[in-house]
């Protein structure tokens, strides 16, 4: 049978400029390139799962405004159950501004909206795709207290949670205690364990630390040089792709799809991060959130 996965995130329409650098604070720079497209990371996760052959459901909330309506109609399209995206009459959908540098370098500021919205109760409405699902997988664009509320009911019911932690924000231990597995970017890592992440030692460290506070299973990614994986106290350190980076907008979000498809297909977690790191590849080449996510037909192996 076909293991489900719930994604409980957020929802953004993403306008883009990709610029030869990125402005200072204070400067205009002229000539950039201009592109709108959906994202998000809780709807590029469930994106990312869906086209990479998850069976997803999303739970989040948008406004009534046609940015909502629209980024609906394309999650549907990509197959995704949508029943739970709830719209908020009182909040526009969420909006991120995204610059992009010539070496694919981003910087995002988001305008939350509806995510901002997204309550327990809206959960509640999606218990029983939360009760026939096999994975939970969440970030932080939402308020805490709903992920928080989303793990301990997950957990209860004996559902593997995994949480991305972006953006980096600090995270109770009943929280952490209730995840089967944390996906980190060094930055994010070096925040949540107060370790400096300097060397392949103090990953290693790092992953120690988010354990010791409950976390059963801990990756952390490390861009072109691959991911490190804490499994049950053991390490593995799955070497990176090389690829010219166009857009690194979105590759940890293709990266998160990518461990839960791969989970739920029986994979195990060691294997889950290398197809990982393959779908993650792809994503850098292109441009733009869900404009770049790759279908299960483009990745080898
Ligand atoms: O992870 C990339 C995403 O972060 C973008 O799509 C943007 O919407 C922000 O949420």
């Amino acid at each position: 049978m076909e293991q489900k996965i719930v994604v409980v995130g957020s929802c953004n329409t993403d306008m883009v400029i990709s610029m030869e650098r990125l402005p200072l604070p204070g400067e205009t720079l002229l000539g950039g390139q201009f592109l709108m497209n959906p994202g998000g990371k809780g709807a590029n996760q469930a994106v990312a799962a869906a086209r990479l052959g998850g069976s997803v459901t999303l739970v989040a909330k948008v406004g009534t405004d046609p940015f909502g309506s629209r980024a609906i109609e394309q999650y549907a399209a990509d197959g995704i159950d949508v029943r739970y995206v709830n719209t908020d009459p009182s909040h526009p959908s969420g909006v991120a501004l995204i610059m992009v540098d010539s070496q694919g370098e981003n910087c995002i500021a988001v305008a939350s909206g509806a995510n901002a919205h997204l309550t327990a109760k809206d959960v509640d409405h999606a218990k029983q795709a939360i009760a026939s699902a096999h994975i939970v997988l969440m970030q932080l664009e939402i308020p805490l207290i709903t992920v928080e509320y989303v793990a301990h009911i997950a957990r209860q019911s004996g559902k593997l949670v995994v949480l991305n932690p972006a953006p980096a924000h600090p995270l109770p231990e009943s929280l952490l205690r209730n995840l089967y597995l944390l996906i980190a970017n060094e930055s994010e890592a070096e925040q949540l364990s107060g370790i400096p992440i300097t060397d392949m030692d103090s990953v290693a460290r790092a992953t120690d630390v988010l354990c010791a506070k409950g976390v059963a299973n801990v990756v952390i990614t490390l861009g072109s040089r691959g991911a490190f994986i804490r499994e049950h106290g053991c390490y593995h350190q799955i070497p990176g792709q090389q690829v010219k980076a166009v857009d690194a907008t979105a590759a940890g979000d293709t990266f998160c799809g990518a461990v839960c498809v791969a989970l739920a297909e029986g994979k195990s977690l060691t294997e889950a991060v290398r197809f990982a790191n393959r779908c993650a590849a792809i994503t850098v080449t292109r441009m733009g959130a869900q404009s770049s996510l790759p279908y299960r037909s483009e990745v080898k192996g």
